[in-house]
């Protein structure tokens, strides 16, 4: 049973990592377009969709994680780990209609993404 559970969790965090590099790849990928002042649709297309499949697959595989290791407790760096993940959620929209915050985007995006991982493995409080 608790090899079980272990595996389960173990799934999860594949689906997390996962999701966590599709997030990553498309805003890198978006950034750059913005920045060229790119008209490409199918990056643009690329970008929106691998990046809201991953973040719904890091905040499954999040809540997954939650129950099976931390039985759903909202810890205060599960909290902080929502609230990054709501705000790179909304990035999108300013990676695609602000070409000039490309390049705070592309730094202040990598410290999101320091922050949830750090938050992860660390689990501070
Ligand atoms: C893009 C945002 C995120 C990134 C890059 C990220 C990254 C990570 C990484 C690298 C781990 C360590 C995996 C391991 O060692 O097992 C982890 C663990 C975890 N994350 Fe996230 N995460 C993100 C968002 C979230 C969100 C939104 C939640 C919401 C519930 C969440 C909940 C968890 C939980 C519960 C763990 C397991 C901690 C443990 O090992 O006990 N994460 N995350």
């Amino acid at each position: 049973m608790t090899m079980l559970k272990t595996m389960d969790a173990r799934i999860y965090t594949v689906m997390h990592i996962t999701g966590a590099f599709m997030i990553f790849l498309a805003y890198g990928g978006l950034i750059v377009r913005s920045m060229l002042r790119s008209e490409d649709i199918l990056v643009r297309k690329m970008g929106a969709i691998t990046s809201g499949v991953g973040l719904l697959l890091v905040l499954v595989s999040g809540f997954g994680m939650l129950s099976r290791l931390h039985g759903n407790t909202f810890h205060p760096w599960v909290i902080a780990k929502l609230i990054i993940w709501l705000v790179l959620g909304g990035l999108i929209v300013l990676i695609n209609r602000k070409p000039e915050m490309g390049r705070a985007l592309w730094w202040v995006t990598l410290l999101l993404g320091f922050l949830a991982i750090y938050l992860g493995v660390i689990k501070p409080g």
